[in-house]
């Protein structure tokens, strides 16, 4: 992890320097950097009509490196494309904080810079491949040392717009698996946390989305209706906060979008789950997030969800083999309630390290239909960045 620490603060620090290599492009991309004057984002509209999402430079800068490593040159031309996608950004430690200064540096006011808020005490309570920095109980950690100063940095950029997405599979691990004694504990403070992070990142130029995982984890009979209360629970907690547009789907975990039927439709427990694709997913859990008095608007990851029939169990999250990216972000979903497709996994980052002897070493990454070697979460997997552009659909 020091490594991976290092490396990324590297990063960031070679995109503040302006090394001479830096191309015309990047130079126009920087200079363009911003609008004119405060942005302000009305969350009862889609914001994704007016924004379209930036390809973050750090993201750019991982496919770049990947591309320069590739010798099939058919390959590279296609993977080279990949960097001019739009992706959101994670910051999922207080030293990443580091990034967002240098990732608003090139967004043009036509853009919106879409981060990933994640770092709650005691993450990933019902895995191992993501537990994060912060420990059970570390919520007044996590609000001084990582959401106020992301906050100030919000507050000091008014002229561009951002979309956050808050605390991937927090809320529906404390709907599924709050009977795990790690999620028991982590319960209180993932509330109080996303509650702190939802108020303090109300400013105008921010939207909100909530995560919400996706058709096969929520999406049964039995967690409908817990689900759209947990998250509305905590919306109301924070106040509800005018920039929440409401849930995102498909990041933790994923399906495709409208495959009918659907992937797992003809296993036996199928009856219990009628969200058999992530369309009807989103079209069922909205109603429900309204009913319980929470903004509904979805975006959709479809990063990696390009091909079906990969997984053994629908449960399998961590580094499916085969998986291709998947439709571009885009505004033009064809359904009201969803905004947006949006790639919110960076494809290439792993989602977990094979390694058993790790000990961030999660079984689902050990699965025989979990691509392996793979490297820590989070940390770039050259292979399976490759598979991702050739199973891509549509092709690169
Ligand atoms: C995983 C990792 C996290 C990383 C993210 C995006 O959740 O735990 O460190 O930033 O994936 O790749």
């Amino acid at each position: 992890m020091k490594f991976q620490y290092s490396a990324l603060l590297a990063l960031a620090a070679s995109a503040y320097a302006a090394p001479p290599t830096q191309s015309i492009k990047e130079v126009a991309r920087q200079a363009s950097a911003g609008c004119s004057s405060a942005v302000t984002i009305d969350a009862s509209t889609n914001p994704f009509k007016k924004y379209t999402l930036h390809p973050n430079t750090f993201y750019r800068k991982e496919v770049e490196a990947a591309v320069a490593a590739i010798t099939d040159s058919s390959l590279a031309a296609s993977a080279a494309k990949v960097a001019d996608v739009g992706s959101f950004l994670w910051i999922d430690t207080i030293a990443n904080i580091a990034k967002v200064e240098p990732a608003i540096a090139d967004v043009p006011c036509t853009n919106i810079l879409g981060l990933v808020i994640y770092d709650l005490p005691g993450r990933d309570c019902a895995a191992k491949a993501s537990n994060g920095e912060l420990k059970v109980g570390e919520i007044d950690k996590y609000k001084s040392q990582y959401i106020d100063p992301i906050v100030t940095l919000l507050k000091a950029h008014p002229n561009t717009a951002f979309a956050l997405l808050i605390e991937p599979d927090s809320l529906p691990n404390l709907v599924t698996n709050a009977d795990l004694t790690t999620c028991k504990d982590s319960a209180s403070g993932y509330e109080e946390g996303v509650a702190y992070a939802l108020k303090s990142l109300n400013l105008p130029n921010v939207v909100m989305y909530i995560d919400a995982g996706h058709g096969g984890w929520l999406g049964w009979d039995a967690n409908l209706k817990p689900g759209a209360q947990g998250l509305a629970k905590v919306y109301k907690a924070a106040g509800s906060p005018k920039q929440v547009r409401g849930f995102s789907t498909n990041t933790a975990g994923w399906n495709a979008w409208d495959q009918s039927p659907g992937e797992f439709s003809t296993a036996s427990d199928a009856k219990y789950n009628k969200c058999q694709n992530e369309k009807i997913y989103v079209d069922t859990f909205a109603p429900l997030l309204k009913a319980a008095g929470m903004p509904n608007h979805a975006i959709i990851d479809t990063g990696r969800n390009a091909v079906t029939g990969l997984r053994k169990e629908w449960g399998d999250w961590c580094n499916v083999a085969g998986a291709g990216f998947g439709v571009r972000p885009t505004a033009d979903t064809g359904d009201e309630l969803a905004d947006a497709f949006v790639w919110i996994k960076p494809g290439g980052e792993s989602d977990g390290t094979s390694d058993s002897s790790a000990t961030r070493y999660d079984s689902f990454c050990g699965k025989d239909d979990a691509f392996k070697p793979s490297p820590e979460a989070g940390t770039w997997n050259q292979a399976y960045f490759e598979a991702l552009v050739k199973n891509a659909k549509p092709a690169f």
